[in-house]
């Protein structure tokens, strides 16, 4: 197989090798996209051998992004891949989310169970090893956390240079913790994290650091691994829905590219619907869905939400996003406290999540009574970050402390708070109820 990049403009249509650092297109500044040409396995052979590397101790085989390689044949050689093992995650049931959001059945697949909790793990293995592979020295992005964490986590173990921007005070102090914990150099800009990734891109192009933000192609190769393990997971079985939250637009894309390539190589007979969810307060690409040919794509200038890993409000990869929700697929948008509540569900039903994680949940929820989405429909809902990621926001709607943006108190409405109690064994057994 021939891996080479491509430009995602149609019009322009440039190509260029994979050993390219380069992340738009140099002749228009279109996103970039890594294609492959030759002849590949057969699926029904690839189904087995991908089953038959779980039982496998070769940590290319454990990990649950590089035992499907077949799907993104960049690399050509196997030592350049940098792995903590990731992916793995499970899908997850719960009839009490399920009823929250009146379906059948809803299921969770768990991306926080990755090892640095996230779903950019699945993204970063791919985009390290690209660097690794490159000879890069230092690597950077702008995050809202998430990445910065995965990135620093992946960066020391290749033996680079991690450099972390992020906006300051808005980012979760999990997130925060581990990139400083991983050794990271971490910048606290003041800034938004739409600003901070224009500076990023000529930071890196500039001093010759390797960008590893999702405009990065090979991140989006390794993020396609998430709909490939889950549509492995459920035995190809491909469920109506796959429903996202959405930011800067990298995951769904990678979605719509995996989903898209297993399909035309054979591996499902149909495509599933994809749904984004947005946080209210930054929705720039569901006021853009809303009529997606009359004005334009307009970005959001001042972002706004409590689920801070998705406050981002002029998301690079749109146009990739448009392409995978098509015509079937569905953007929603949904207010802090409907985040809040749904992600208290989650947590009551023992699976827990950060809060733009649980934007899935609560679009589910709307759609479903706007008719969008039939009850019996078949749907997975991905869960983007460990519920450890943002403790604070927890412990705010727990105690009814927590309010939105404009500083509007939301309201605990399952709120769980702890009770403080004398060290006095009568005063808890009437507290217990005893
Ligand atoms: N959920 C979580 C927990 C995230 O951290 C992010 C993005 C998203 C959803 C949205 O994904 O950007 O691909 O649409 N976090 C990035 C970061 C921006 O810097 O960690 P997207």
């Amino acid at each position: 197989m021939r891996a080479y990049l491509a430009c995602f403009n149609t019009v322009c249509g440039a190509v260029y090798p994979v050993t390219e650092v380069i992340y738009t297109c140099p002749k228009c500044g279109g996103l970039l996209e890594t294609r492959y040409e030759g002849p590949s396995p057969e699926a029904w052979t690839l189904k087995q051998v991908w089953r038959e590397r779980r039982m496998s101790n070769h940590p290319i085989d454990q990990s649950g992004v590089w035992r499907y390689r077949e799907m993104f044949p960049f690399l050509e050689e196997d030592r350049h891949v940098i792995t903590l093992r990731e992916g793995n995650t499970p899908i997850l049931d719960t009839v009490l989310a399920s009823s929250y959001a009146s379906v059948d059945r809803i299921r969770f697949k768990h991306q926080g169970f990755n090892p640095t909790g996230s779903f950019k793990d699945n993204g970063m293995t791919a985009g390290t090893s690209q660097a690794v592979r490159l000879g890069m020295k230092r690597v950077a992005c702008v995050s809202t956390g998430n990445t910065s964490a995965s990135m620093a986590a992946y960066a020391v173990s290749a033996g680079l240079e991690p450099i972390i921007l992020i906006p300051n005070g808005n980012i979760a102090f999990g997130k925060l913790g581990q990139a400083l914990d991983y050794g990271a150099k971490t910048l606290q800009v003041d800034a938004n994290f739409d600003q901070i990734l224009a500076l990023v891109r000529v930071l890196a192009e500039k001093l010759g650091i390797y960008l590893l933000n999702s405009v990065n192609p090979f991140r989006i190769e390794g993020q396609k691994s998430i709909v490939i393990e889950m549509l492995d997971q459920l035995d190809w079985e491909v469920p109506d829905w796959i429903v996202v939250p959405g930011g800067n637009l990298g995951n769904i894309s990678a979605f719509g590219k995996g989903a898209r390539e297993l399909y035309e190589q054979g591996f499902i007979t149909r495509m599933p619907k994809f749904a984004v969810i947005q946080a209210a307060g930054a929705s720039p690409f569901y006021e853009f869905m809303k009529a997606p040919h009359e004005h334009g794509f307009t970005p959001n200038t001042h972002p706004e939400t409590l689920a801070t890993a998705i406050k981002i409000g002029d998301p690079v990869s749109w146009p990739k996003a448009w392409q995978t929700i098509g015509a079937e697929g569905v953007v929603e948008s949904v207010t802090e406290q409907e985040i809040a509540d749904a992600k208290a569900v989650i947590g009551r039903s023992g699976i827990g999540c950060e809060p733009a994680s649980a934007t899935t949940l609560a679009g589910v929820k709307k759609l479903r009574a706007a008719g969008k989405i039939r009850a019996d429909e078949s749907i997975v809902a991905v869960l983007t970050g460990n519920v450890l990621k943002d403790p604070d926001y927890i412990y705010r709607y727990h105690t009814n402390q927590l309010k939105d943006p404009q500083e509007q108190a939301l309201t605990g409405t399952y709120a769980n708070p702890p009770v403080v109690v004398a060290n006095d064994f009568a005063a808890i057994a009437k507290l217990l109820g005893d």
